[in-house]
């Protein structure tokens, strides 16, 4: 286990392992040399930010990286001036791309002040063959550029930056390789992010992530198992599982094994209060899955299920394999056997072809379920996925007319929905003292809602009971419920 490796006792006159994780351990020991002789030169030490954008995965991956950099002697800061900034990046629409850019441009004058700051690139956003070449080209100040495939590698790769002197580009095209047993940091002591598997297969006809992200790949039931069981043993009391398709975990393992199943076996920890996972499709959510949530308390009554449209005829183009029929039936299994659950979901406006009519599917999916939260998205044109190449159909007018009655529509009904609670006492986990108001806690309801309320900071990761006094549309107004 990593936690129980001294580096300083690596020997770095022999070469380095082959195997991983013991390679990765020998460059980490190489680097701590390195930063060790620098913040003696300079007299303090060195320290590190990783800018993290784009989805869970990259948030996990993101600890990841922070994992290796504490590792190897750097001390977090949130400070752009740091001696090591990392931009972990994300390309699902363009807008992530342009404010990666943005921050390169800022980026470069500190580097000037600064000239043995490093600068590394990775995540989504370096798997398309046009960023690097664009990085090379415009950013040669940048030191390192990798993928998603080798954040692992972090170590190694900054080894060679430092031998080499000059930018080092390291990106795999895909892999099928898990490497278990790495560092890794949490942003919250009591609540943890753990992949549960990586890539997507389901080429959604928009969407750039499995060209980014590789084929699907699913951890063992037993590393993941293994790696909450230790979480639990570290304080955790909040498991989310990540994947960008859950419903089909384990499907291509040797021995095949259901997300049900997988689920069954978290809540059964000892310490693990509350499970959630992100992201369900829709073509891929069995009865077995509604029948273990709803058996299960632990499992959090939020399900994040995305439609993208409401219209069948947009679905069949977006390669989605469920009609708008199908989907409000699954929704109506879904409410029937777990009332209490809170439905959330993603909705692409403007994708090509699309017509007012189609539009109105979609308006009329969301007065169906009457989502308690849903994340409106403008259609953005990726290079390299089959709908790039489709014509628009709508003009950018229309768009932005369709977005924002969709944004009012969905804006009220979760206001409406939230109303509903008012007066409830339910559990809440306490999660940060709340960023408007320093005598208010901030804690996340079951169904993923906000309430904030007084208390003292000491009470930040216990489970417990508030009173929803006063909804605020999309958050709560609430107060503690002493208990006996
Ligand atoms: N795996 C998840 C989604 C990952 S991307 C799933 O299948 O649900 C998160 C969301 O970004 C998607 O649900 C989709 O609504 C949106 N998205 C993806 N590609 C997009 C694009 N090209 N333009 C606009 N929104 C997009
Ligand atoms: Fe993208 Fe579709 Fe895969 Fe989600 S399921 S990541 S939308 S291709
Ligand atoms: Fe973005 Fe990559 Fe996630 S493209 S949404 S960070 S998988």
């Amino acid at each position: 286990m990593h936690q129980d490796i001294n580096f300083d006792q690596i020997s770095l006159q022999l070469p380095p392992p082959v195997k991983e994780p013991e390679r990765q351990y020998y460059f980490i020991a190489k680097c701590r040399q390195y930063v060790k002789e620098k913040s003696e030169e300079l007299g303090r030490p060195l320290t590190c930010l990783v800018q993290t954008f784009g989805c869970q995965m990259n948030v996990r991956d993101s600890e990841k990286l922070l994992g290796i950099l504490e590792q190897i002697g750097y001390i977090k800061t949130e400070s752009q001036d740091a001696d090591f900034v990392v931009y972990n990046t994300c390309t699902v629409r363009e807008h992530a791309n342009t404010k990666v850019y943005g921050h390169l441009g800022l980026i470069k004058h500190q580097k000037k002040r600064n000239p043995h700051m490093m600068i590394a690139l990775c995540g989504c956003m370096m798997q398309e063959a046009h960023v690097v070449e664009t990085i090379q080209k415009k950013y040669g100040f940048v030191d390192i550029v990798f993928g998603t495939h080798n954040v692992f590698k972090l170590a190694e790769i900054l080894c060679s930056r430092i031998e080499a002197g000059s930018m080092i580009i390291d990106i795999w095209k895909d892999t099928d390789m898990i490497v278990e047993d790495l560092p890794a940091v949490r942003e919250f002591p009591f609540k943890s992010g753990v992949n549960i598997m990586f890539g997507c297969n389901n080429f959604c006809s928009y969407c750039i992530v499995p060209y980014v992200r590789g084929r699907e790949r699913s951890r063992n039931p037993e590393d993941i198992l293994e790696e909450i069981r230790n979480l639990a043993k570290d304080g955790v009391v909040e498991i989310m599982l990540l994947g960008q398709n859950v419903n089909s975990y384990g499907k291509n393992l040797k021995q095949p094994v259901t997300f049900a199943q997988l689920l069954k076996q978290v809540v059964q920890i000892p310490g693990i209060e509350r499970v959630r996972f992100m992201t369900s499709h829709p073509k891929d959510l069995s009865d077995e899955l509604i029948d273990v949530i709803a058996a299960n308390e632990k499992i959090c009554r939020h399900l994040h299920l995305p439609v993208q449209s409401g219209s069948s005829r947009i679905l069949e183009k977006m390669n989605r394999h469920y009609t708008k029929e199908g989907y409000l039936e699954l929704v109506r299994k879904i409410k029937t056997k777990i009332p209490d659950i809170s439905i959330t979901t993603d909705i692409i406006v403007g994708f090509p072809g699309e017509t007012e009519e189609d539009f109105a599917d979609t308006m009329d999916v969301v007065e169906q379920v009457q989502y308690d939260a849903a994340f409106t998205f403008i259609y953005s044109r990726r290079t390299g996925t089959p709908a790039a190449g489709w014509e628009t159909g709508a003009t950018p007018e229309e768009i932005q007319d369709r977005y924002q009655r969709l944004l009012k529509r969905v804006q009220d009904i979760g206001a409406v929905n939230a109303k509903k609670l008012e007066g409830k006492i339910l559990p809440v986990l306490v999660e940060e003292i709340s960023g408007q108001d320093g005598s208010l806690l901030t804690g996340r309801l079951s169904n993923n809602l906000l309430v904030h309320f007084k208390g003292c900071p000491e009470l930040i990761g216990q489970i417990l009971p508030v009173r929803l006094n006063e909804s605020k549309g999309f958050y709560y107004i609430g107060e503690m419920i002493e208990q006996e």
